[in-house]
């Protein structure tokens, strides 16, 4: 059986589960990819599968590859794949149910994938799909945003928020975006017209009537958040509605929004940054021996952009 070197945990647990060993290579089903992994973009899904939060839910088998953003070269396809060949530059999000890309392989659905432009390198692309596709779908396809509204961009400094804020600044809205004082300056280069320091000012205090909240953090964020809201506006959420009866309340609507992969959403974002409409921050490009020290970084909850990790040139 032909072997790969793999991160993978064989019990849930702390980052110290997450061994770099031998696993077995996989194969390309008939509508699959095999892509050799260049590298592998790192999310608070990976951590939060890790630690066992999403055991009920996603109902893996032990051991598992961690890690769902993907960017590398197809080295081999299934026989019913159309449309792309060996050699080519693909990137996009895995099927979160199965093994992921913390590894020198991974295998992903074609329909899936998309072609990672040339002067995109291959850190970039994997910075993107998760977090980008979050921030496009919960924007547009969720709030539906529109030229000249504006939104409140809770967390704007991570993964989801700083495409988030560039994306809404693109469609033509207001953005307000919250952050800690140490990335203010960095939502603002992002294309923020305000922004609020949320550990020294009450945001709801200082914002009234806009037309969109895109959530991020959750918690006592979200519950402070309905009432900066116009009536009718839109509030939604990466980490669900907690309290349902408060949309109602404020006569607005509160939606949780689930990342799906989607190639020609994917295709239309890399268009973007290839035109440097867009940009991906990255923090850190750490091999892949050093995935546990890139998932204590990201469960401590202040990554500034996005950690991708280096699997091969
Ligand atoms: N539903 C879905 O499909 C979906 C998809 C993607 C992500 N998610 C979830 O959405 C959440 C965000 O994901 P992400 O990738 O953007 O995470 P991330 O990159 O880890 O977000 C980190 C950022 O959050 C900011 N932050 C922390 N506390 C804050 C607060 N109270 N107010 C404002 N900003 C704050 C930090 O900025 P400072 O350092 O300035 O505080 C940091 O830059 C995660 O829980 C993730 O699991 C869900």
């Amino acid at each position: 059986m032909a072997t790969m070197k793999a991160i993978r945990f064989h019990t849930y647990g702390g980052p110290e589960v997450l061994v770099l060993e031998d696993a077995p290579r996989p194969e390309a089903a008939a509508d699959e990819l095999l892509i050799r992994v260049a590298a592998a973009g790192v999310n608070p899904l990976d951590w939060k599968v890790r630690a066992g939060h999403a055991k009920d839910w996603l109902q893996h088998q032990l051991p598992l590859i961690p890690g769902w953003d993907v960017s590398g070269t197809v080295a081999a396809m299934g026989t019913g794949v159309s449309g792309f060949k060996e050699g080519d530059e693909v990137f996009g999000m895995l099927d979160f149910t199965r093994n992921g890309a913390y590894a020198e392989y991974a295998v992903a659905r074609a329909t899936e994938m998309a072609r990672k432009p040339d002067a995109v390198n291959h850190v970039n692309a994997a910075s993107l799909p998760i977090a980008a596709l979050t921030a496009w779908q919960a924007l547009f396809d969720v709030a539906r945003l529109t030229p000249g509204q504006t939104v409140l961009i809770h967390g704007a400094a991570g993964g989801v928020g700083h495409f988030a804020v560039q994306l809404a600044k693109w469609k033509g809205a207001q953005v307000i975006a919250t952050a800690s004082a140490r990335n203010s300056g960095f939502a603002r280069e992002l294309g923020a017209d305000r922004v609020i320091d949320y550990q020294a000012t009450r945001f709801e205090e200082a914002v009234r009537g806009v037309d969109v909240v895109l959530d991020t953090i959750g918690g006592d964020t979200q519950q402070r958040s309905w009432q900066a809201l116009k009536k009718g506006g839109v509030l939604v959420a990466t980490l669900g509605i907690a309290t349902p009866q408060a949309a109602r309340d404020f006569g607005v609507r509160g939606e949780g929004v689930f990342v799906h992969a989607d190639a020609g959403q994917l295709s239309q974002i890399a268009a973007l940054i290839e035109t440097k409409q867009l940009r991906s921050y990255i923090s850190g490009t750490p091999p892949l021996a050093e995935a546990a020290s890139a998932h204590e970084q990201s469960e401590a909850g202040h990554v500034r952009g996005k950690i991708v990790l280096q699997v091969s040139e």
